[in-house]
């Protein structure tokens, strides 16, 4: 994976269209990472996702809201959270995912989590809409490209997941992989050359912080597909690329997994990715954010606000 030198079009306007060199090297590619052939080589598959028996809820998704975790902030209207995304699998122009997750399947769904732990599981829907009581979470987002948002979101905390499945004391990295189904998502047929699926990783210990969220809704809603939906993860002090969206599977690593972002480009977007203001992209400045709610440039805080909860995670800074 590290040894494709791909060029990530962060930077390239909203509307700029990835160049197409794709069905030449698909198959090679492919079967590189193991897809062709003999299948994956770990776990469950990704490409013929367990069913489950059961479906991610229809209705709102009430929860009430923990003012613990949501500071008095202005909420980014829903219709700019719900058609101004980032979803690569799906497109690259942020106005276009919400208009072609169509035919994104997200029922049934189902969860493995396993790896360095003394229960691994496959949870269905309803067994993950039991893992712990359902909150709302008002959390500052910054994306690495220098845009912010406000949303409310709506899960439980990524380590009520993790202890359900009893980490062993060699676990030191959770490992995060999307769902994968190129037939239902254009994004990965296009951008071919990528190292699919898409996969995030975090430290056991930032794993384990309580504002590690699972996110299961917005706007007291069912996640829309766009977002991420049914499930992702919300980590709020990272650049949102670490909070990778349509997970069906967790697991628990003794070393640092690849990530799909870092794999492409290790000097641009290193597996930490804290949100520093000081510490500028190659390519741009992180001192300041478009609020997407304004349009106005905003000063970035260090670890996106949240210093005084995960500053000491980080102890050389
Ligand atoms: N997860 C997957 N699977 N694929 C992606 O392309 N993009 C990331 C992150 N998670 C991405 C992903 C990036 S770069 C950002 S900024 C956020 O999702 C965007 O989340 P949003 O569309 O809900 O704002």
């Amino acid at each position: 994976m590290a040894s494709i030198s791909i060029r990530p079009p962060w930077m390239l306007p909203d509307r700029a269209v990835t160049p197409e060199n794709i069905h030449r090297r698909r198959r090679e590619f492919l079967r590189q990472l193991g897809f062709v052939g003999s299948g994956l080589a770990w776990g469950p598959s990704l490409l013929a996702q367990t069913p489950a028996t059961n479906a991610p809820a229809a209705g709102p998704q009430e929860a009430r809201r923990n003012p613990e975790f949501s500071p008095k902030l202005p909420l980014t209207p829903e219709r700019i959270v719900t058609n101004y995304n980032n979803f690569y699998e799906f497109s690259t122009q942020k106005d276009r995912v919400a208009q072609l997750v169509g035919r994104f399947r997200t029922q049934p769904w189902s969860i493995w989590v396993g790896g360095l732990c003394a229960k691994p599981m496959t949870l269905s829907w309803d067994d993950l809409m039991k893992v712990a009581p359902l909150e709302e979470r008002v959390y500052r987002f910054r994306c690495v490209e220098a845009w912010s948002m406000v949303v409310p979101w709506t899960g439980f905390p990524l380590s009520k997941l993790l202890a359900q499945v009893e980490p062993t004391s060699d676990a030191r990295y959770v490992k995060f992989t999307t769902v994968l189904r190129p037939d239902e998502m254009p994004g990965v047929q296009r951008l071919s050359d990528y190292p699919w699926p898409y996969t995030e990783g975090l430290r056991m210990d930032e794993a384990m912080h309580p504002l590690a969220l699972i996110a299961t809704g917005l706007f007291g809603k069912p996640l829309p597909k766009q977002n991420g939906g049914p499930v992702r993860l919300v980590v709020p002090w990272k650049y949102g690329y670490k909070s990778i969206k349509s997970i069906v599977k967790i697991e628990l690593v003794r070393e640092q997994p690849d990530t799909l972002w870092n794999a492409l480009a290790p000097n641009e977007y290193p597996f930490e990715s804290n949100v520093e203001p000081n510490v500028p992209h190659p390519r741009w400045s992180q001192a300041t954010e478009r609020d997407l709610a304004t349009g106005n440039r905003i000063p970035t805080l260090p670890y996106n606000g949240y210093a005084d909860q995960v500053a000491s995670l980080y102890p050389r800074k």
